[in-house]
């Protein structure tokens, strides 16, 4: 593609003004950083070929993962979605604007990549206003996958944007940190056998089976390695993701047993960190990062990808993350730090007779 390498990529203060000039971008088949609640995307026109194809060349995309499509509210659903059950607009109804993306049919109208080959789109309403103000001001549902390049962590702040894609967009809105911090939960409904999340996220199943009264289960394979000649339900699902340069593994069990095992890897080698909880960077012999307080997994789900950036700058080569606790968005917080680690599990039960390592 014969695409613009713009010499400087410019941040503008998510105000009425550069919003409006964003727009304009957007007019021009261009790509432009938005601010959501749960990260920032790489914007463009969702009915256009080319603006779609410059969101691929931004990102290093792979052609096969097909992009979430962003509408201003779900009166427009019609327009980029078909035979829309009854399913979809219950759960619009209790979570949108919000961090919940729906696959549905698509409609023929969309750009042929956004859906990758697909029969189906995946659709939000985002809950900022910017970046509703920005749909509304563009006159058309706008295409936007995580802002980071494919493979490394999805950006929260409008500088982690700038820093994966400085001279590749044109112009970043920058609306501050974002509040939910993990990408939004994809939940099919094309399935015959009920509602399939795809990845998990803020809203979690339970929120969902409270709305449908049935039940809402998680893909196979959604937290595991994908075996060679398995096919996920969601592209997305065999991407390893959000992986900082160093080499992560999760721990699971005990502070006290990951506090003993990571100061005796960093004795024996360099560029050794924790990820640690708030609580624990004071008790830890060894360089640490927190990703949040132990008790409070929204709050880990904020930190988490700010974390793993900082892991990088700071010059990180092996990391050991403590684990998560699972309810509620843990889920969401424990899938994205298994992918950073590769599906690398470590069970400091096991230890010290053997490393107790064991991939999912
Ligand atoms: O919170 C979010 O969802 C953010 C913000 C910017 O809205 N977007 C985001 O997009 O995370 P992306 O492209 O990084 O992740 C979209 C995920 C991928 O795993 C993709 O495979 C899956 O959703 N997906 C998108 N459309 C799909 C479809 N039609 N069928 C199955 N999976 C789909
Ligand atoms: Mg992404």
């Amino acid at each position: 593609m014969r695409d613009a390498v713009w010499m400087e990529t410019k941040i503008g203060a998510a105000s009425k003004a550069f919003i409006t000039a964003a727009a304009k971008l957007i007019q021009y088949n261009q790509v432009v950083g938005m601010p959501t609640e749960t990260v920032y995307g790489l914007a463009a026109n969702a009915f256009s070929d080319e603006a779609v194809a410059r969101i691929f060349e931004a990102k290093g995309r792979p052609q096969d993962n097909p992009l979430i499509v962003h509408i201003e509210n779900a009166d427009v659903l019609g327009t980029v979605a078909r035979d829309i059950p009854s399913q979809a607009w219950a759960l619009a109804e209790a979570f949108w604007p919000g961090p919940l993306t729906l696959v549905l049919p698509r409609a023929p109208e969309l750009a042929e990549a956004v859906s990758a080959g697909l029969p189906t789109v995946g659709v939000r309403v985002p809950a900022n206003e910017a970046a509703q103000h920005l749909i509304r001001l563009s006159g058309t549902p706008l295409a936007a996958p995580s802002a980071n390049r494919s493979g490394s962590p999805s950006p929260t702040t409008a500088q982690h944007v700038l820093a994966d894609m400085q001279g590749r967009i044109p112009f970043i809105l920058d609306d501050g940190p974002c509040p939910v911090g993990v990408e939004s939960t994809v939940l099919s409904l094309t399935k015959q056998d009920g509602p399939v999340i795809l990845r998990p996220g803020f809203v979690t199943p339970e929120d969902m089976e409270a709305v449908l009264g049935c039940p809402v289960r998680f893909a196979e394979g959604i937290d595991s390695s994908p075996a060679a000649e398995f096919i996920p339900e969601s592209p997305g699902m065999k991407y390893r993701h959000y992986a900082p340069k160093a080499h992560v593994s999760l721990l699971e069990g005990p502070f006290e047993a990951f506090a003993r095992f990571v100061e005796q890897k960093a004795c024996a080698q360099k560029g050794v960190f924790a990820l640690c909880f708030a609580e624990e960077m004071e008790m830890l012999a060894v360089p640490a990062i927190s990703y949040g307080p132990r008790d409070d997994v929204a709050a880990q789900a904020a930190a988490l990808f700010a974390a793993l950036r900082a892991l990088d700058e700071q010059g990180a080569q092996v990391v050991y993350a403590r684990s998560p606790a699972t309810g509620g968005v843990g889920a969401a917080v424990r899938n994205r730090l298994l992918r950073a680690a590769g599906f690398r599990v470590i069970s400091t039960n096991d230890l010290p007779e053997s490393t107790g390592e064991k991939n999912l």
